[in-house]
């Protein structure tokens, strides 16, 4: 079977699990757990921020970050497509009391100043107030697409002169940066607060950071207790993602050539398909079916062939590669997407 479901389906290899299972650990809750705390300053470090905190997922980061810069009743503008927005239940609303306001990026995901500007709220008693951009880079639900650094500077610059704040969800930060060939602290130094995720490209088991001023993380950490998610011997799964780190980092831009062959002979192969192939920049691949309208259907096809896609945005299917499936088996899976397709 090659899972292209997602990129989160990776297994721990034989040297992490050694490297997990070394791990010196402590009481992470009391803030003792050694591997825990190199996690979070080697972190915070590549990220250029004065602290980070270890969180369980990517949404508990992001809503940690959300938590920390609103007040109930503010506003957070992101783009439509966005992880927060669609896939994080309504948490914001939930555990923050804050409203999204969702606006629609032309550009493949990703927003303009104007675009920004338009959804800032006058000064109005009246009126929500804006407090928070948030950005997705690469952004999922878009296809994985990046922004260049030179768009997020401007965007920041234009939020702050607002006396909005910035906030990435850096889930897949990574492959930004392998794709953008810069370091992550080229992007970081743009935002007040930045998540990232060791579950995905980089194949950790579990977890992500929250990174930003220490003020705000100190609080992130108390939030983090309240909402259940204080660990105790942590540093056994951070160890895990001292190894991604270290280990699978340099290595993610090879999951954007199996994604580009993948994507290139199935549009190759099949005039019953479009894939936007400027969109493919990195791991994800968006098919969008033109003949067969039941995906689900399509989906089970598929899985019957040894193939395993998920449900994209809307009229899509899915395709994310990772190091746990090789070119050949990216290859392989283009033909039988092909033939199904073709069918
Ligand atoms: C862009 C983005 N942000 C955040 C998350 C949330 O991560 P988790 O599943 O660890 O909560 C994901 C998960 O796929 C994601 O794609």
């Amino acid at each position: 079977m090659t899972d292209l479901r997602s990129d989160t389906v990776t297994r721990p290899s034989k040297e992490m699990r050694r490297f997990m299972a070394e791990a010196e650990v402590g009481d992470d809750v009391f803030k003792e757990d050694p591997t825990v705390e190199r996690l979070e300053r080697e972190v915070a470090e590549l990220l250029g921020k004065e602290a980070a905190l270890y969180a369980p997922s990517g949404c508990m980061a992001n809503q940690l970050a959300l938590k920390v810069h609103t007040r109930e009743g503010d506003e957070v503008m992101l783009e439509a497509d966005s992880h927060i927005f669609n896939y994080e239940t309504t948490a914001a609303s939930f555990l923050s009391r804050v409203q999204l306001y969702p606006i629609i990026a032309k550009d493949k995901g990703r927003l303009t100043v104007d675009e920004v500007d338009a959804g800032i709220r006058d000064k109005a008693y009246y009126m929500p107030v804006s407090r928070l951009l948030a950005l997705e880079n690469t952004h999922n639900r878009a296809g994985g697409t990046v922004y260049p650094v030179a768009r997020v500077k401007e965007l920041s610059a234009f939020a702050h002169s607002k006396g909005v704040k910035m906030h990435l969800d850096g889930a897949r930060l990574w492959n930004a940066c392998a794709q953008a060939g810069v370091e992550p602290i080229e992007y970081a130094k743009h935002f007040d607060t930045v998540s990232v995720c060791f579950s995905k490209g980089l194949g950790a088991p579990v977890g992500s950071v929250v990174a930003g001023p220490a003020d705000m993380i100190t609080e992130a950490r108390r939030m983090r207790k309240i909402w259940g998610g204080g660990m105790r011997q942590a540093g056994i799964i951070a160890a895990g993602a001292l190894y991604a780190l270290h280990n699978n980092r340099a290595r993610i831009g090879e999951d954007h050539v199996k994604a580009r062959a993948f994507a290139e002979r199935v549009a190759n192969g099949t005039k019953n398909v479009t894939i936007d192939l400027d969109a493919v920049q990195t791991n994800i691949v968006l098919i969008v079916p033109t003949k067969i309208k039941d995906l689900p259907k399509a989906i089970g096809q598929l899985k019957e062939q040894g193939v395993l896609l998920s449900m994209g945005k809307r009229d899509s299917l899915r395709a994310i590669t990772h190091l746990d499936v090789s070119m050949d088996d990216c290859v392989n899976a283009a033909n039988i997407v092909v033939n199904v397709f073709n069918a």
